[in-house]
């Protein structure tokens, strides 16, 4: 059975992804803390031996003490637009408020890696999304006056390529709830692949395999389902993707330091 040692924190632990994320951790034996940014969220999902821990990704002291002992973080976090963030006035309608893309997906992220690094976790994988860097393509289009998200998203990843942490970067197609592990996923690099869904529950799958599956590590991957049979060569699936260009970039640069 696959594993990996110490606890492995996941943000947004109370969205699809990130419940899914729990669920394939606890599948896999590994000891999970999931967290959200409220105590009445957190009810929701935690179950037997599930850790818990109130944390915002815009406040960093709440996220040091929440992730600290953790020793991998799997980030499922992203801001809410349109109507399903309806309530909160104009500026979060269209993700550009308090609680939107730029607060959330980019700073939050940055708050998250720092935050990360203070408490001496190692690893992180992040959802992050297809389309980053595809401004032209009609849905990016149609994103763009929501927070510019997908650029905000781009930000975030960037900041990640360059945090020094171990990383992988995963970028879904349009998430389902389909249940996991029926179909095949195709895998591809970065801005490779512009239509295509994918069932959260695969996309934790995947975020918790590429935890102990090195081949994983230092690169950015895009994501849907395909009709091919299940994965089951981890390695390969990773492999099949280059590393990114900056991870390649740290690796030469510690090996001759
Ligand atoms: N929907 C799609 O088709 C699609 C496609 C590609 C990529 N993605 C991306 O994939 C990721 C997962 O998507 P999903 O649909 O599973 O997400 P989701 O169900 O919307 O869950 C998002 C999570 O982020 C949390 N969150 C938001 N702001 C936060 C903050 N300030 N501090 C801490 N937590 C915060 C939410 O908590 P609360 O419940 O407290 O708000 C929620 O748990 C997201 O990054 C999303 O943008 C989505």
């Amino acid at each position: 059975m696959p594993t990996c040692e110490g606890i492995v924190a996941v943000l947004g632990a109370n969205g699809g992804t990130g419940r899914e994320a729990v669920a394939r951790l606890q599948h896999y034996g590994i000891k999970v803390r999931a967290i959200a940014r409220s105590e009445a969220k957190l009810k929701e999902v935690a179950g037997p031996g599930v850790e818990t821990a109130v944390a915002d990704v815009r406040d960093p002291a709440g996220l040091e003490n929440a992730l600290r002992g953790v020793r991998a973080v799997i980030n499922c976090v992203g801001t809410r637009v349109g109507f399903a963030n309806t309530g909160k006035g104009l500026a979060d309608f269209f993700g550009f408020g308090e609680d939107g893309a730029d607060a959330v997906d980019n700073r939050g992220t940055v708050n998250v890696l720092e935050a990360m690094k203070r408490v001496g976790a190692e690893h992180i994988v992040i959802v992050t999304s297809m389309l980053i860097n595809q401004p032209l393509n009609p849905f990016s289009l149609m994103m763009k006056p929501f927070g510019d998200i997908l650029t905000m998203k781009d930000k975030a990843e960037k900041a990640v390529r360059t945090s020094g942490l171990r990383y992988t970067i995963v970028r879904p197609g349009g998430l389902t709830n389909q249940p996991p592990l029926q179909k095949g996923i195709r895998v591809a690099p970065a801005d490779a692949l512009s239509s295509g869904s994918i069932p959260r529950a695969d996309v934790a799958e995947v975020c918790v395999q590429a935890l102990w599956t090195d081949t994983a590590y230092g690169r950015t991957l895009e994501i849907v389902s395909d009709d091919t049979p299940p994965v089951s060569d981890w390695r390969a699936f990773f492999a099949s993707v280059p590393p990114d260009a900056v991870a390649v970039q740290s690796a030469v640069a510690s090996s001759v330091s």
